[in-house]
């Protein structure tokens, strides 16, 4: 790890936790705020100007801020963003700050793609909960007998996730159920799927070369206005990802200890156990230790995925934005 904790504590008071502007560059622009992004959408240009903001989200709310985590994730999907563009396009024109990327604005499709390749999870709706229900098909795709938690699927499958209404919960389908409810074309679904089909091949064999598992990943695309697919939002961050330490997975498999994770399970299951949060009612406080401690996994999986160190940026977060944008309140 190439940060002192000196310097992420330091940080614990400065996070980005939000934006406050309503103009960018003279021009006032229409805002939409996610749990993680800040968007502002600027139709004259076609681009969505996206603030990634130091917000963790777990159990579909915000818990509070991680140090550095915006630019990390921000500088993460950068980085895939480029390494990936052979395979499909995607939406990112450019990125004037560590917490910002300008994109191309498309029409988001209602639909996540998410790929897994392993049989976890620790949510009601996840695969490891539906299998250790006795569930042995998933989202049209069949499970074999007799597989333990963590263990790899004999292939990677792609279960779609219906997009809910902010505050609902996403929900697994099939193939076969999300064509039924009319929401995604044919045509666009089955090129949606090749696209997440190929990157996260892609981002599996890049992952293996670094020594991380790449055991799921979800990708949100949209329809361009020249009506092709791209990609949208982020790609292979520790958000949208599960990322798994490559080393000791088969001891720990074999143990049936959990394995080593990069990703925010480490801070869901502070919540889930310690502070036996699960979603319901306000959000404990994270004690400083645990936000330090994402913080250097968050980071950590900068490093090992880039293979570069992170170079942090220490300046106050909002007038450094400001400067960048040209933004005004
Ligand atoms: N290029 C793009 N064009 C249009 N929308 C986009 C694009 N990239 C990302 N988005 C949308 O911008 C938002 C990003 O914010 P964020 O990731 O914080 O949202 P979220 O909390 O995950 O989702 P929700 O939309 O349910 O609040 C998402 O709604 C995402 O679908
Ligand atoms: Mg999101």
């Amino acid at each position: 790890m190439t940060i002192s904790d000196e310097i992420l504590h330091a940080q614990l008071a400065q996070t980005l936790d939000g934006t406050p502007w309503t103009a960018l560059g003279g021009r006032a622009l229409p805002r939409y705020d996610g749990k993680v992004r800040d968007c502002y959408i600027d139709r004259e240009r076609g681009e969505r100007v996206i603030v990634v903001t130091d917000r963790l989200s777990a159990f579909d709310a915000v818990v509070g801020t991680i140090p550095f985590k915006g630019q990390v994730l921000n500088q993460l999907a950068t980085f895939w963003f480029d390494h990936t563009r052979h395979i499909a396009p995607n939406h990112m024109v450019r990125v004037p700050d560590p917490n910002v990327m300008i994109a191309r604005e498309c029409t988001p499709l209602p639909v996540e793609l998410v790929m897994r390749a392993y049989l976890t999870g620790v949510t009601s709706t996840s695969i490891w909960k539906a299998y250790e229900q006795g569930a042995r098909t998933f989202c049209g795709h069949s499970l074999p007998e007799g597989m333990r938690k963590n263990e790899r699927l004999p292939m990677p499958i792609l279960t779609p996730s219906t997009k809910a209404a902010k505050g609902d919960h996403d929900v697994s389908v099939s193939k076969d159920e999300l064509l039924a409810m009319g929401r995604i074309s044919p045509a666009h679904f089955e090129t949606a799927a090749t696209i997440a089909e190929a990157l996260f091949a892609a981002g599996q064999a890049h992952a293996a070369k670094q020594g991380l598992i790449l055991a799921d990943t979800k990708y949100e695309m949209g329809v361009d206005p020249s009506g092709a697919i791209v990609v949208i939002d982020e790609i292979h961050t520790p958000d949208s990802s599960r990322y798994w330490y490559a080393e000791d997975y088969p001891q720990r498999l074999a143990r049936g200890d959990e394995p080593r994770s990069l990703d925010k399970e480490f801070v869901r299951r502070w919540l889930a156990g310690e502070a036996k949060w699960s979603g319901d009612g306000p959000p404990p406080v994270m004690p400083d230790e645990i936000r330090v401690e994402a913080a250097r996994r968050y980071i950590a999986s900068f490093e090992l995925v880039t293979g570069t160190a992170f170079q942090a940026d220490t300046r106050p977060p909002v007038a450094r934005i400001a400067a960048a944008l040209g933004a005004t309140c």
